[in-house]
């Protein structure tokens, strides 16, 4: 990895961060969601909610069915949630993943049930879900300085690898300069992110997408006390923020502008559907049902559940800062996840 990236900043004297990320998270064969690491769960760098347990997904299911169609899962990881869906529903389920080594491993898992895509389907019809995917698409970092808009790229000095700076141009100037910030300051902006939701947002024909990840609406992200951005990296259960440790071996992410996503959607002429933290809607579709139908007699059964409830439910977990956004074009309101709690106008 290290000698493809020194290779290519060689190269170019440069390259940008959201080069840098594409590479050392996906660059074929080297990157880290296309390598052969556990990545998920207890042997790996870190833990979604779908590899909890299948509290998530079952309560998931819950809104999905009140939409009913046909599935597409963006980014499935080891296909857990998959898996839960389709005990849950009775539903076409289509999987489109980057990953070839993750995709081998959601077809050992699934099998026949799941049908797999190579691209964004120019038309659909049905629900899109993305759990923990938007974080892990190549962010670009910017720093606003004194001197104006910087972007922060990624440079190779005495066999490692630093940070450097050039003046922002392009699209990427434009969308810093809308974002008012003091200087200094830097974060990230996720210009993937948005060109993702406006092509899938133009070809959703009728139907809803799920967004599920960790981030804040706009006036939070760009807070005047988060003035080092957002940025995070995962390697065996640590959390740090230095994206050079183990490139191609520790995950990179960026938390969700998810205001950017609720503008490319309304671009795109979609609807904002809801907007809620990850606990109120999970309540909404009611978690707590699907708690009930289990045995609280039995301990051994009833403990690990309601600990998985409180990992996805509890603020200081996962319940406050992960978010669900759901957008979408000719869909009966109110969703079931939206019924109380919706923050749609802090978008
Ligand atoms: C952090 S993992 C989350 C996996 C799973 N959704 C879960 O919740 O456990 C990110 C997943 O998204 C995939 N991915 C990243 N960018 C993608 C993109 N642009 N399109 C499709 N899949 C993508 C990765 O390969 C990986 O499967």
């Amino acid at each position: 990895m290290l000698a493809r990236l020194a290779n290519e900043i060689e190269q170019h004297g440069w390259i940008s961060f959201s080069r840098y990320l594409q590479l050392v998270l996906h660059e074929p064969g080297l990157g880290y969601y296309a390598g052969d690491r556990a990545k998920f769960g207890r042997a790996g760098d870190f833990v979604t909610a779908p590899e909890l347990g299948k509290l998530f997904g079952r309560t998931l299911a819950r809104q999905l069915r009140q939409i009913g169609g046909p599935v597409l899962e963006v980014g499935a990881g080891s296909g857990a949630l998959a898996q839960t869906l389709l005990d849950e529903l009775s539903c076409e389920y289509f999987i489109l993943e980057t990953s070839a080594e993750l995709r081998e491993r959601q077809r050992a898992r699934l099998g026949k049930r799941v049908q797999f895509l190579d691209t964004l389907p120019e038309r659909w019809a049905g629900t899109v879900i993305a759990n923990e995917v938007v974080d892990a698409m190549p962010v670009h970092a910017v720093a606003w300085t004194e001197r104006g808009v910087m972007e922060r790229g990624v440079s190779f000095r005495d066999g490692k690898l630093v940070w450097a700076e050039k003046p922002a141009s392009g699209d990427l100037l434009e969308e810093a300069r809308a974002i008012k910030v003091p200087t200094p300051y830097q974060s990230e902006i996720n210009l993937a992110a948005r060109g993702w939701m406006r092509t899938l947002g133009q070809r959703l024909a009728e139907g809803a997408i799920f967004v599920i990840d960790y981030g804040f609406p706009r006036h939070e992200y760009y807070h005047p006390q988060r003035a080092m951005g957002t940025l995070m990296c995962h390697y065996r259960h640590q959390a740090h923020g230095d994206p050079f440790l183990h490139p191609g071996e520790q995950d990179v992410t960026a938390h969700v502008d998810f205001s950017a996503l609720a503008d490319a959607a309304r671009d795109a002429g979609l609807e904002i559907l809801g907007y809620a933290t990850q606990a109120q809607f999970l309540v909404n579709c009611g978690i707590t049902d699907v708690l009930g139908e289990a045995n609280i007699e039995n301990a051994l059964h009833y403990a690990p559940l309601a600990a998985e409830a409180n990992k996805l439910l509890s603020p200081v977990e996962m319940g406050e800062l992960f978010k669900v956004l759901a957008v979408g074009r000719r869909v009966a309101r109110p969703l079931l996840g939206f019924a109380r709690g919706d923050r749609s106008n802090t978008l």
